[in-house]
């Protein structure tokens, strides 16, 4: 990237985000972004936050100065919503809503989506983690290179949300699939061709949630969508059918490929900083330091993809944001801010060590899960996958290496990786 030429004027961060440059490394620029142009305007009138303080504050703000759009105003920030279904359902997922169909919606799924619920899942996630490594092992004993996004990445947080929905896992599969079309069919810049090819995949995905949905009302098991559906004596509210399929397509869009980019981005740390391997050779607390410093330094949800419209004009740092406008908060950046992170490019877990989740020796939040009512429903799920595999992959696979350098996916919302070759380093002779 043209750090000098970024310098002379940055029209779109959104656009610069988007460049080549930046898919291989944000970081120069968002360095640039944060000293210069901190509260930046994009050419499209959308407003982007990089310091660490100010997205906090932004992530954390309450009705009077930043909220999202109202029912009524939804269609000025998703115009072609009356028309696609993939918009419709967007629009209508818990992160679009505001207190307090948002309290009564988050307050409805937090009954069964308990962090003791996730903890349950432990076995299994620790099961599927073997298998997967187990399936691995041959090729790589063999000397040849496997795709560990493909065979693990993707592979692990598909079958977990197989095991919590309750569905076998070549129908999970089969959803999956679509998930890629339903991305990028979402983005505001999205051809009619690709709008329409994430409306049939989000078609499949909602015929076949009301079907499961039906299902488990008329034999319910222990998964999160029987206890959905099903009654609880204390409490005569429910969702509704509509509710529940929009929020299960919603967990899948949120909670798939963000997980599966920090398992990639966790296995790279590995291999670019074995001085810190021995964090996933010891206990559960320097698991977690691991695990949420990988999580710190490369924020798969780069930037908030919910809206923030400010409702009145909001001076920040010197720049007046107007009543109206749209405000971003770009999550990488704020996550490698000086002032925030001491040393902030540098990968270093000691900062989480012994800390409560999130939080550095310093106080200071990770941002990655977002911060205030709208704060990751799925961190949790993401932490114990993370936490229950990068320690098998590291016993499992000790000498494992990049086969060749990895492929990132072209997308300036979401640092994830095409494909992630490894194999493992041939020992050596005499
Ligand atoms: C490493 C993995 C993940 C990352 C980095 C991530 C990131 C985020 C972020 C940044 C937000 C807040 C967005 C904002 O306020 O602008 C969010 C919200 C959300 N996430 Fe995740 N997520 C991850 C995994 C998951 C999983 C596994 C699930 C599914 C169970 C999930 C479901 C959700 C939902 C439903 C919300 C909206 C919550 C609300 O509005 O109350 N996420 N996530």
């Amino acid at each position: 990237m043209n750090v000098q030429e970024t310098r002379v004027a940055c029209r779109d961060a959104f656009a610069e985000l988007a460049s080549l440059a930046c898919i291989h490394d944000p970081y120069p620029f968002m360095r640039w972004l944060r000293e210069h142009d901190p509260v930046h305007r994009a050419a499209s009138g959308l407003f982007l936050l990089s310091r660490h303080a100010d997205i906090d504050w932004a992530l954390k703000a309450t009705g009077d100065a930043l909220r999202g759009p109202a029912p009524g105003e939804l269609a000025r920030y998703f115009p072609r919503a009356a028309t696609s279904l993939s918009l419709n359902l967007l629009a209508s997922t818990l992160a679009m809503k505001e207190p307090p169909t948002h309290t009564r919606l988050r307050r409805l799924i937090s009954r069964d989506f308990t962090t003791r619920q996730i903890d349950n899942l432990r076995p299994s996630i620790a099961r599927i983690v073997a298998a997967r490594l187990d399936g691995m092992a041959p090729a790589l004993e063999r000397g040849e290179a496997v795709d560990l996004h493909w065979e693990f990445a993707l592979a692990l947080p598909m079958l977990v949300f197989a095991e919590l929905f309750g569905m076998p896992q070549n129908d999970m599969f089969g959803l999956v699939a679509g998930i890629g079309a339903i991305l990028e069919g979402l983005s505001p810049h999205a051809s009619d061709p690709e709008l329409a090819a994430a409306d049939a995949a989000s078609a499949r995905m909602q015929a076949y949630f009301n079907d499961l949905i039906q299902c488990k009302r008329n034999d319910p098991r222990h998964d999160i969508v029987s206890m959905l559906v099903g009654a609880h004596d204390d409490d005569a509210d429910t969702l509704s059918d509509a509710e529940l399929i929009s929020m299960l397509w919603g967990m899948l869009l949120g909670g798939f490929a963000t997980t599966a980019a920090t398992i990639d981005h966790a296995v790279l740390a590995m291999l670019a900083y074995p001085g810190q391997r021995h964090w996933l050779q010891g206990d559960a607390v320097g698991v977690k330091a691991f695990v949420e410093e990988v999580l710190r330094y490369e924020a798969p949800a780069m930037f908030s993809s919910i809206p923030r419209i400010a409702q009145r004009d909001v001076e920040l740092g010197g720049v007046v944001i107007p009543k109206n406008a749209d405000v971003r908060v770009l999550i990488a950046a704020g996550n490698r801010d000086p002032d925030a992170f001491s040393n902030p490019d540098r990968f270093d877990p000691a900062r989480f060590y012994g800390t409560a989740p999130g939080v550095s020796v310093d106080g200071k939040m990770m941002l990655s899960f977002g911060h205030g009512i709208h704060f990751c429903l799925g961190a949790q799920l993401a932490r114990v996958q993370l936490a229950e595999s990068l320690p098998r992959i590291q016993a499992r696979f000790p000498t494992l290496v990049l086969a060749e350098q990895p492929s990132r996916e072209p997308s300036a919302f979401l640092r994830t990786f095409r494909a992630l070759p490894v194999r493992l380093r041939a020992p050596r002779r005499g």
